[in-house]
């Protein structure tokens, strides 16, 4: 019950911001006039992975990124990612679990991505969470995105899956002020309830492996799932590196990140999977230490602003 008025209170929202932003349509869309009329599954974003597991210490061991999330997208991070766990009752974002790295309630972290998007009214943003425990999505995710205001941004595909051709174009999501696009990796196929606007991952976007300690980046095609063909799908590379330690934990390697995150790593790891995807460039690029080396060139060549 709670829910269903939530997603009611949450269309009408959405209602009134398409009316009032349809008015004054936007003409730059995340940050180029070009992109306004690019459909949002021909763009290629950079994505932050565990984007709330920041820290300054060396010595926190689960850190991935050294600045705050958003400082990240203040740079020009669009797409973040977050692993998802219970802590006391309350779904918190935590890497691997809340004892090693605990970022505060999914609650808290909408509210400051929904804080943003307030201020920067002509950016589209894509949000990858993960929810390793199967935590419920109507009863759990659904109210967090709607107390935090992100549920009425958010965008809901006429069908599913949404193939790579047939997503709008940024002008279009700006301008029915659905510039929010939620994708879970696991539990949001409509198995526990459907909530329209958190999209299963999988059906709709491939990911390269992860845990990588190969600095050359070979590129296959790791999860996906159908029903639409692997050239369908929009795809993810998982573009960070980790270092082998003792007792071969695998941890993030901030030493080598401005080496991975340089235009040429990225660049090769790119077009090491164009073979997959009909020649097309990859729509995320997710990595750690995102505020370190040259994402956004490699993004802008990727996306044609710059050779
Ligand atoms: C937008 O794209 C369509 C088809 O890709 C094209 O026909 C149209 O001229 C473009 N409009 C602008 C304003 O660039
Ligand atoms: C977008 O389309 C162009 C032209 O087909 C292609 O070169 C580019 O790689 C595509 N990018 C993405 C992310 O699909
Ligand atoms: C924008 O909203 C209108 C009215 O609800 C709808 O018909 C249209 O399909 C929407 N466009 C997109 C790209 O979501
Ligand atoms: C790759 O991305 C997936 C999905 O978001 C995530 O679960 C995984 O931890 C990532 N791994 C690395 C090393 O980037
Ligand atoms: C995906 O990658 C993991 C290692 O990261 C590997 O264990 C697994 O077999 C791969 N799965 C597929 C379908 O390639």
């Amino acid at each position: 019950m709670r829910v269903l008025l939530g997603l009611s209170v949450a269309s009408a929202l959405r209602l009134a911001l398409a009316f009032v932003i349809d008015t004054k349509r936007a003409t730059v869309c995340n940050g180029r006039a070009e992109l306004c009329n690019r459909s949002y599954g021909n763009i290629t974003f950079i994505g932050a992975h565990d984007s709330f597991a920041e820290s300054e210490d060396p010595f926190a061991l689960a850190r991935d990124q050294d600045v705050d999330i958003t400082t990240q997208l203040n740079d020009g991070v669009r797409l973040l990612q977050a692993q998802s766990h219970m802590n006391n009752g309350v779904l918190h974002f935590c890497h691997t679990n809340c004892i090693l790295f605990d970022g505060g309630t999914v609650l808290d972290y909408l509210k400051t991505v929904k804080s943003w998007l307030d201020a920067h009214p002509t950016e589209v943003l894509t949000l990858l969470f993960t929810n390793p425990e199967g935590v419920s999505i109507p009863g759990v995710w659904a109210p967090a995105f709607d107390l935090s205001g992100v549920a009425a941004m958010a965008y809901i595909p006429p069908n599913m899956p949404m193939k790579q051709s047939d997503w709008p174009t940024l002008g279009e999501l700006l301008g029915n002020g659905t510039r929010v696009v939620v994708f879970m990796d696991a539990g949001a196929d409509g198995a526990d309830g459907s909530v329209p606007f958190i999209l299963p991952e999988f059906q709709m976007i491939w990911e390269t492996p992860y845990g990588f300690t190969d600095a050359t980046f070979p590129c296959s095609v790791n999860r996906t799932s159908g029903p639409l063909d692997t050239t369908d799908h929009m795809y993810m590379i998982n573009h960070s590196l980790n270092v082998d330690i003792i007792f071969s934990l695998t941890v993030s390697d901030p030493i080598e990140a401005s080496v991975t995150n340089s235009v040429d790593s990225i660049l090769a790891n790119a077009y090491g999977c164009t073979q997959f995807a009909n020649g097309r460039a990859p729509n995320f690029i997710l990595l750690d230490w995102v505020d370190v080396g040259q994402a956004y060139q490699a993004a802008d060549i990727l996306n044609g602003f710059r050779t």
